[in-house]
């Protein structure tokens, strides 16, 4: 096979991460596990995090996928300030530093009509999913200027930055999520660390395609039915592609973000949709 060269003079490094250690937050789900495993296949060290368990599992995969991967697994809630805190100085002591992060971790929220919307769930969803992207987001990016090494964030934001019907919560943090991904890149872009977002739309299989079709059909709204495979139905209809995305589908988006392929981006959402809007 011949090799790939470059014409502008930038070696071609391609998707490689061999040397790199990534922190993937919300490890224990299921687009932070395909995803882990995806960084590690790709040479990378993992850092596994989230509050629930589930983590060995995924550090056994990434472990499968690549012999030097050496998972480190750490359970921490994203929107303690303390606990993000002392995960990263828990790292530093190992003498571990992460230098790409797929800030991943996120919480879906109630479905129910905006009029209806609780205010505590409201709260929480915005804690976890903006609050929780926050914090990790800057004791990263804090930790890695302190090595004066480049770096790499995306942050896992929706499809549903744009509205879903029954979703105010998660839809208002998944756009504030794209709104601070762009904020960051342009604050650290003078450290040589990039911030971009991922959107996806329906993906499955998993518990959140599963969860969504599930409360979508149980809330009433004039946008889907009241029956679990129509409303899958309807929901694929809504799709170009008709289907749902993969996950692998997902993680490959990250990864290409994460990776020195995306170089010169910054500050932009890839929507991982099948064409839906
Ligand atoms: N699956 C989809 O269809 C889809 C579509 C668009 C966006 N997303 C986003 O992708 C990300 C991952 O979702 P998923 O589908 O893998 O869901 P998931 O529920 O399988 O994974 C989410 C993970 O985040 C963890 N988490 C939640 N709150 C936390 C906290 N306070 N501290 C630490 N960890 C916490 C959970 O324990 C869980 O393991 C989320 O941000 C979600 O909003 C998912």
């Amino acid at each position: 096979m011949a090799e790939m060269t470059s014409v502008g003079g930038t070696p071609f490094t391609g998707r490689a991460l061999a040397g790199r250690v990534a922190m993937v937050t919300g490890a224990a789900g299921d687009i932070g596990r395909a995803t882990a495993v995806r960084l590690a296949s790709a040479g990378a060290r993992v850092v596994l995090a989230d509050l629930a368990e589930g983590l060995d599992a995924t550090a056994e995969l990434c472990a499968e996928a690549n012999a030097n991967a050496t998972p480190i697994t750490t359970n921490f809630d994203v929107t303690s300030e303390a606990d993000v805190q002392q995960a990263f100085d828990d790292l530093a002591d190992q003498g571990v530093v992460a230098d790409l992060l797929f800030n991943n971790a996120g919480y879906q929220g109630h479905f129910s009509n905006v009029v209806d919307y609780e205010v505590d769930d409201f709260r929480q969803v915005l804690d976890v999913n903006v609050t929780g992207v926050f914090l990790v987001l800057r004791c990263f990016a804090r930790t890695l200027i302190n090595t004066g090494r480049p770096g790499a964030i995306v942050n896992t934001a929706s499809m549903a930055h744009g509205g879903a019907p029954n979703m105010a919560a998660y839809s208002a943090s998944k756009a504030a999520v794209i709104a601070l991904t762009k904020t960051a890149a342009k604050d650290l872009a003078d450290k040589s660390i990039r911030v971009n977002s991922i959107s996806p739309a329906f993906i499955g299989p998993g518990q959140m395609w599963e969860r969504q079709v599930e409360l979508q059909a149980a809330t009433p709204s004039q946008y889907f039915a009241d029956d679990f495979d129509e409303v899958a139905a309807q929901m694929i209809a809504a799709v170009p592609l008709r289907r749902y995305g993969s996950l692998d589908e997902v993680a490959a988006a990250a990864h290409f973000l994460l990776s020195d392929e995306a170089s010169y981006i910054t500050a932009f959402d890839i929507e991982v949709s099948g064409g839906a809007v």
